[in-house]
């Protein structure tokens, strides 16, 4: 098929990008480890981008919503926006469950062209940043029919065994750590590793009442394992030395994706942050979600991490784009497509 009528880009198993409303195909996605959301900021950036971030909340409510749907607790979102967008955006992202981790600030210097803006009449300092925000999809316990968080749930299923929370030390072999820790009700709260979760579960339903057995089980049948349990949070690797301040340039040089002189995308984002993001919050083969897809940023930087990419571009000309840019990545010769 000419790229003319193409609707659909695949790179064997690893990158699919789709033309059109990123809404028509979040239901045929592989499940997403990762979702880089970079859509529209309010700021009439580009066509369908509204005019002001007022209605924002609304924009993105459908997406937000399938997003949370499709998510698993393995997942975090990644929200790019200006300030004032997240803002307006956020309540509707807690609506459907996404919780807040934290705020990234992209400072991209006074370099930046809105360095040089006319203060003087705008009567505000220049900004030169844009946010982007961590979320995360916490998995819902019940607790006799009502929804409870993994630390309420974890207490009462200890409680429920009938033995003191004391104990849960000696099922752990630490003096005090596991109730200061793991058992805590206060936000102080830390989740318990697999092998700490594991002896809690098997101390729990050895030493435990045998009325009401198994504990931790979510079917009623067996203990959840703790491979199972460590499934229950989004994925993190903390790299060294970075913080929530990242300053780096507007993309330029040789990374700008250029038609002759011109930008291609006046919104490109710059690979080292996507690369930050994905590698910060998904293992090798996992898949990133990228329903705004400009030039496809998120897909470049999976491929060349090796994660698989569900993309979708609604514009043609930017879907082409995107397509010839991920065509001239594959012939890296590093890169190691499945
Ligand atoms: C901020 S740009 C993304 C830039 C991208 N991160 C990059 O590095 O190139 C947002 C893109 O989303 C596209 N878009 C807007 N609404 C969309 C929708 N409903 N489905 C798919 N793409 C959409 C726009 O055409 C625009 O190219």
């Amino acid at each position: 098929m000419s790229l003319q009528n193409q609707t659909e880009f695949k790179l064997k198993n690893q990158i699919a990008i789709c033309h059109g409303d990123a809404l028509n195909f979040y239901s045929s996605w592989r499940t997403p480890t990762v979702i880089v959301a970079d859509g529209p900021y309010g700021v009439k950036g580009f066509p369908g981008d509204p005019s002001t971030p007022d209605s924002l909340d609304k924009w993105y409510e459908p997406h937000i919503a399938a997003w949370a749907r499709l998510s698993t607790p393995q997942t975090t979102l990644w929200f790019w926006n200006t300030e004032i967008g997240w803002a307006k955006v956020h309540p509707i992202l807690e609506k459907y469950g996404w919780r807040y981790r934290t705020c990234h600030i992209w400072d991209k210097g006074i370099g930046h062209v809105a360095g040089n803006a006319n203060t003087k009449s705008l009567r505000k300092l220049p900004v030169v940043t844009e946010v982007c925000v961590q979320y995360v999809k916490d998995p819902i316990f019940s607790i006799d029919g009502r929804n409870a968080s993994m630390k309420e749930w974890l207490r009462y299923e200890w409680q429920r065994s009938g033995l003191p929370l004391t104990l849960t030390n000696e099922a752990c072999g630490v003096k005090d750590a596991a109730t200061r820790k793991y058992f805590t009700q206060s936000d102080l709260w830390y989740f318990p590793p697999a092998d700490a979760f594991e002896k809690l579960v098997n101390y729990a339903n050895t030493k435990g009442q045998r009325k009401g057995a198994p504990y931790f089980s979510l079917d009623g049948k067996r203990a959840m394992t703790g491979e199972e349990w460590t499934r229950m949070r989004a994925k993190f690797y903390c790299p060294f030395g970075v913080t929530n301040v990242w300053n780096h340039p507007p993309v330029n040089g040789d990374e700008r994706m250029k038609n002759g002189q011109k930008a291609m995308h006046l919104n490109q984002k710059p690979l080292k942050l996507t690369r930050l993001i994905i590698e910060t919050t998904s293992d090798k083969g996992d898949v990133v979600w990228e329903p705004f897809g400009g030039l496809c940023t998120a897909a470049v930087a999976a491929l060349e991490l090796d994660r698989k990419c569900d993309a979708a571009e609604i514009t043609h000309e930017v879907f082409q784009q995107a397509v010839a840019r991920i065509e001239m990545i594959t012939r890296t010769p590093k890169l190691n497509l499945q």
